[in-house]
């Protein structure tokens, strides 16, 4: 990466964090000086609330911190990829059964085809990108529906789909959503916490793993008025020379 072009990603970086800290500090930073001005006014009820308020902002300022943390490593030139041989099959069952914890309301269909190629990723890396689209399937569904995720083979790509109901997503926002912080606007979204960065740090790594990440929104004319939302990557089989030349290149 170029010199000026690493500047400007550090000042696109600063100035997008910088704005997204802010709302959450000057909320616990309002709610606490009215409270401490304002004590011995506040019935109980109220303080409660204020304290909740904080509380949960504090949280969201976690969550944020995690994921730019991640950010910078993305950013860094040294990203430490382990490239190896991987079948998708118990990773991705592993990943439906955290986020499964997370949210048990929400089923989960997992379709792995018979004699899938193993594809040539980092693990761990490979297992983010899961949970990312998983969590984001169970996120962004109503309550008691089913997450689908499907594994086949696609010319010479192995493919996961990972598709859910929910709110659709307007074709004009299908690359809005992959980039930095971006989040769409509506009941459901505003409902949820999120930083708008999963999608832009899924993306990120499955093209530096070769691969693609696409998304489809389609309406469903079942009178829910929700839409079924696909995401779909695409991770390239690699033969046994594609595979030493990727190892020789990492290690200098
Ligand atoms: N499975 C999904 N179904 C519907 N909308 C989604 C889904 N995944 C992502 N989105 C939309 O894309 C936006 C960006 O997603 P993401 O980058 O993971 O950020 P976050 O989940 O923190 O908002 C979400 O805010 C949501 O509007
Ligand atoms: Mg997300």
């Amino acid at each position: 990466m170029r010199m000026d072009n690493l500047e400007q990603n550090y000042e696109d970086f600063i100035s997008t964090v910088s704005h997204e800290l802010r709302t959450p500090l000057t909320s616990i930073r309002g709610f606490s000086q009215t409270m401490l001005s304002s004590w011995d006014k506040l019935d109980d009820e109220s303080k409660k609330k204020f304290i909740k308020i904080i509380e949960e902002q504090s949280n969201r300022l976690i969550h944020m911190v995690e994921n730019m943390l991640s950010i910078t490593k993305l950013q860094s030139v040294n990203n430490n990829f382990v490239f190896n041989e991987l079948n998708i099959k118990v990773p991705v069952e592993q990943t439906i059964a955290i986020v499964k914890n997370q949210y048990p309301d929400r089923n989960f269909k997992f379709t792995c085809k018979e004699n899938l190629p193993n594809v040539f990723v980092d693990k761990d890396k490979f297992q983010q990108i899961m949970t990312n689209l998983i969590e984001n399937g169970a996120k962004y569904s109503p309550e008691n529906s089913t997450v689908t995720i499907e594994a086949y083979l696609d010319n010479n790509n192995v493919c996961i789909e990972v598709a859910n109901k929910g709110i659709g997503i307007d074709k004009s926002d299908y690359d809005k959503i992959f980039t930095k912080f971006s989040r769409i606007d509506n009941p459901l979204t505003r409902k949820v916490q999120g930083s708008g960065l999963g999608l832009y740090i899924t993306k990120n790594l499955i093209e530096k793993m070769e691969g693609t990440i696409s998304v489809n929104s389609e309406f469903l004319n079942d009178n829910s008025n929700l839409s079924k939302i696909t995401f779909k990557v695409l991770l390239p089989v690699k033969s046994i020379e594609e595979q030493a030349r990727i190892k020789c290149s990492q290690s200098h």
